[in-house]
């Protein structure tokens, strides 16, 4: 028989072909295919002979209570209320970010409460899991905590111990031996993904898995198995801020609007319950180029500030630097203010930057971008009391945006006096304690600014 020709893979996203390529045609990366055996024909039938019955929809049940409470409320909320029995969750993130940390805590967490949590581990021994576990406290309920990278022994261990909730850390070092490719190829993460997922279906049992985000093309990133997976959630975090966000991107069973924030200290990850009040931290009062925002995350409102640096450049083009936010957008907002009221951005360098190291790129984030240019190019400072949001169109209006009634609570809870936002949005908040100053467009905007005095 002749042998079977090896295949190349794009580890970024899976694309499959008979040779080798510099980008790949599906995701558009470079330098990310790898070459791989084949896959074995013939073994994908996993028919049992029996014909499944087509069932009515009203016949078939569905109980939303099948759902088990973390027990970490950020977390719960990402899930859409809790792990969903039977489901199948990816944790993508750069290494080293903590998802070994947060698995572990959710294991602290279930198992204190009694329920079968098994700790599958293919990186580090258990005497490392077990330091790791001492820093996090003290575990009062039994966790299972197994090292292992062959799957055909996990799924013996599975169907053995009977777990309720399974981790798998991490899925490119799981694999099976009937793939002729090494842990983490596109092939052998694709195969034991879906092993899990028929082993969660089958047995009941809600299965954690973790994917590494790979910089080099040589291990799959968890981008290959998204489609696999029931829920993708991804922990990500600036390298020097000690915050992280845990943010959906696909869930069968809740809203992918939803972000868990975290922050890492010595003793594991602690929940930022109010990301406002941490965002605000150190800053600064009355200093001009410093404004806050009303974003939304999801459903819940967090306030950021928004800082803009505006000064004579020294060159033939002006610098321009956005950090936290789109730099594009950040251009078209100047060329706006340029147009609509004169302002000279030509010959200005002019830096913006979302304070605290969240990355925001809702619409609504415009007009804190924009007063926070106007205060810093007049230098002249915003009342500490002041917040904004509104998004910006391209004549200069100022654009109504959703959940305003939201932002305004927010802001009102953190003791914020005053609100610049959308005159449409202003009209329909009803009941608020707040002082509420709608714009209908930039020119207004700027004429209120200049009298300075009510911001
Ligand atoms: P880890 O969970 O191992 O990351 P991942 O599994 O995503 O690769 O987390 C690693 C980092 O977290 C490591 O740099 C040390 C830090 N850390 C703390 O700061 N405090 C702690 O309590 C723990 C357990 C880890
Ligand atoms: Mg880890």
């Amino acid at each position: 028989m002749a042998k079977l020709k090896n295949v190349f893979f794009c580890t970024e996203c899976g694309y499959e072909s008979s040779k080798w390529m510099g980008q790949c045609p599906a995701c558009k990366t470079w330098d990310t295919f790898a070459e791989e055996p084949p896959l074995k024909k013939g073994e994908k039938s996993r028919s049992t002979g029996i014909l499944p019955e087509p069932q009515l929809l009203s016949a078939v049940s569905a109980t939303e209570s099948n759902r088990v409470t973390t027990g970490l409320q950020e977390m719960d909320r990402v899930l859409g209320g809790g792990i969903v029995v039977g489901s199948l969750v990816l944790v993508g993130g750069d290494p080293g970010i903590g998802k070994s940390t947060l698995l572990l805590q959710i294991c602290k967490e279930l198992t204190d409460k009694q329920h079968r949590v098994l700790y599958i581990s293919g990186e580090e021994s258990l005497h490392q899991i077990k330091m790791r576990a001492d820093r996090l406290g003290i575990f009062k309920g039994d966790l299972l905590l197994l090292s292992e990278t062959n799957l055909d022994n996990i799924e013996v261990i599975i169907n053995k111990n009977k777990p309720e909730i399974v981790i798998i850390d991490s899925i490119q070092t799981m694999y099976k031996e009937e793939i002729g490719a090494a842990p983490g190829s596109v092939s052998q993460v694709r195969e034991t993904t879906s092993v899990l997922m028929h082993m969660a279906k089958g047995l009941n049992i809600s299965i954690f898995i973790v994917g590494h985000v790979t910089k080099e093309g040589v291990v799959a990133g968890p981008r290959v198995l998204e489609h696999m997976v029931d829920t993708v959630l991804y922990f990500e975090g600036e390298n020097k801020a000690s915050y992280r966000i845990l943010r959906g991107v696909k869930n069968r069973f809740g809203s992918t609007n939803e972000i868990g924030v975290f922050e890492m200290m010595d003793q594991g990850l602690r929940e930022v319950t109010n990301p406002s009040e941490y965002m605000l931290q150190g800053k600064p009062e009355d200093e001009p180029g410093s404004v806050v925002a009303a974003s939304m995350e999801g459903t819940r409102p967090i306030l950021v500030e928004v800082q803009a640096l505006v000064c004579q450049t020294n060159f033939n083009m002006p610098r321009r630097t956005a950090a936290g936010t789109d730099y594009n957008r950040v251009n078209l907002l100047m060329a706006v203010l340029e147009k609509r009221i004169g302002l000279q951005m030509a010959s200005m360098d002019a830096y913006v930057n979302v304070a605290g190291g969240m990355r925001i790129n809702e619409p609504a984030l415009d007009l804190g971008i924009v007063l926070a240019i106007l205060s810093s190019y007049r230098n002249l400072a915003l009342d500490s009391r002041t917040i904004c949001f509104g998004e910006i169109g391209l004549t200069g209006e100022v654009r109504g945006v959703s959940m305003a009634d939201q932002r305004v609570a927010e802001a009102e809870k953190m003791g914020f006096k005053v609100c610049i936002l959308p005159k449409t949005n202003a009209d329909t908040i009803k009941k608020t304690g707040m002082k509420l100053i709608g714009v209908k467009n930039i020119r207004e905007l700027n004429r209120l600014f200049s009298q300075g005095s009510s911001l």
